[in-house]
């Protein structure tokens, strides 16, 4: 399984706004794009796919079933009707967007549910979000490491999450980092602002290309065009080693994405 290295992240974007913010992403090239049945948008962004003409199996997606679906009962109705508002028989990832909130239902439980809807054909693969090294060590049990096709968490340049990030690559599961920007929090750094005025590209673009020279897969968002057509550039940055260890001192543990409900974090 190939996941393309930069995606389209839509957390927050609603109705007109995603519609058109996916449209211009295709437009300019993307071809993977991350959605969630939290988000409320699967139904646009099946429609910006749809009237975009991009062709189904050049694309790439992404969606996550909500922690109120995670019961067997409810798993794979649920990621049908997430099919059903994407317009879509498959998705190409499905992913377990939080652990159960407290630990109400057994890892194990879960990951079987979306390893049935992988065998039924509602998905290409599936992986997860948000688990901890306890919850990782769980789902590589009952599934197995080489069915987790990613794990997606929180990094950027001020939350780094060396030791999570580090756990689930040693199994050899691949790592995509979400908030690659830290909300845009990125843009008022001083040192990302000076190593992006060495190389002539701005503070977002140098974020992106630290996380894409580690091995990571990126989903940032984006509502403007502009910004849009950057993010995808970042690919084209060459940080040096001297690059990479300055950002690498940047880390101050500044998790953004920290609901009532997270799990208690390595
Ligand atoms: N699995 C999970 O639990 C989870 C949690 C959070 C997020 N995610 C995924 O990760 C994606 C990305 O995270 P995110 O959207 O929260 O944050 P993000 O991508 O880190 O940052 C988005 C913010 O940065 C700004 N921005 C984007 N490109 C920019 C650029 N080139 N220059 C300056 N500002 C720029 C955007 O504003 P403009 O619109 O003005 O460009 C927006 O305010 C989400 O959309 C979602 O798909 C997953």
């Amino acid at each position: 399984m190939h996941i393309p290295a930069i995606g389209l992240g839509t957390f927050r974007l609603k109705d007109q706004q995603v519609i058109d913010s996916v449209t211009t992403g295709l437009e300019l090239g993307y071809r993977h794009i991350d959605t969630a049945q939290i988000y409320g948008n699967e139904a646009e962004v099946g429609k910006a796919i749809a009237d975009s003409g991009v062709a189904r199996d050049s694309l790439f997606v992404t969606t996550k079933i909500w922690t109120e679906n995670l019961g067997r009962d409810k798993l794979i109705p649920s990621l049908k009707e997430s099919l059903s508002k994407l317009r879509m028989d498959q998705v190409d990832l499905t992913l377990i967007h939080w652990p159960a909130p407290g630990d109400a239902l057994p890892v194990s439980a879960y990951m079987e549910a979306l390893a049935e809807a992988k065998a039924q054909g509602l998905t290409r693969a599936i992986g997860v979000s948000n688990f901890t090294i306890a919850h990782l060590r769980q789902a590589i049990d009952a599934v197995g490491a080489a069915e987790i096709a990613t794990q997606q968490i929180e990094i950027h340049p001020f939350l780094q999450n060396r030791k999570l990030a580090d756990f689930t690559r040693s199994q050899g599961i691949h790592v995509t980092a979400y908030m690659p920007l830290a909300y845009g929090k990125v843009m008022q750094d001083a040192e990302l602002q000076r190593i992006a005025q060495a190389h002539g590209v701005s503070p977002a673009q140098v974020s992106l290309a630290w996380l894409l020279q580690q091995g990571f897969a990126i989903i940032p968002s984006s509502t403007k065009r502009s910004n849009l057509e950057s993010n995808l550039r970042a690919a084209d940055v060459a940080l040096s080693d001297a690059d990479m260890q300055a950002i690498a001192a940047l880390d101050r543990n500044e998790r953004l994405a920290n609901p009532d409900f997270a799990p208690r974090w390595d």
